[in-house]
């Protein structure tokens, strides 16, 4: 009985282990699903290989959703980012869906 419950705790405290060590797999999205996101219902921006769902912040952007809108589906944004303020850029994080499929060489 002891036996089969340290065996139990061992089972348990490995599979913890695991989940906190192995890294997250990362959503991947290719170029042509990225670039049906480009319209208010559904607006992605892309910096470098990073994907961001802006959707829910159009509304809100201090310099209008049109301007975010017009970069949207697929154009990489790394200029527009490093021209934020470095508060800014957290938003941009917590937006983060996924990463841009790599293409087969
Ligand atoms: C996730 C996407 C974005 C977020 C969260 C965001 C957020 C913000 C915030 C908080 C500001 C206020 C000032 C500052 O922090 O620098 C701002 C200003 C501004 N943003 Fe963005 N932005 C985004 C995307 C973009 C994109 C793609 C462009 C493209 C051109 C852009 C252009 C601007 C401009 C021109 C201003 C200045 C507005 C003004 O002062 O009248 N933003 N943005």
């Amino acid at each position: 009985m002891l036996k089969r419950n340290i065996n139990t705790i061992k089972y348990f405290t490995e599979k913890l282990f695991a989940t906190w060590t192995t890294p997250k797999e990362e959503c991947q999205f290719s170029l042509e699903e990225i670039a049906k996101h480009q319209s208010p219902q559904s607006c992605w921006l892309v910096t470098g290989n990073i994907v961001y769902d802006v959707t829910p912040y159009l509304q809100r952007h201090p310099g209008g959703g049109d301007i975010i809108l017009k970069r949207a589906g697929g154009t990489d944004c790394q200029r527009d980012l490093d021209f934020h303020r470095q508060q800014t850029r957290k938003i941009w994080k917590a937006l983060k869906i996924g990463v841009v499929k790599p293409t087969g060489k």
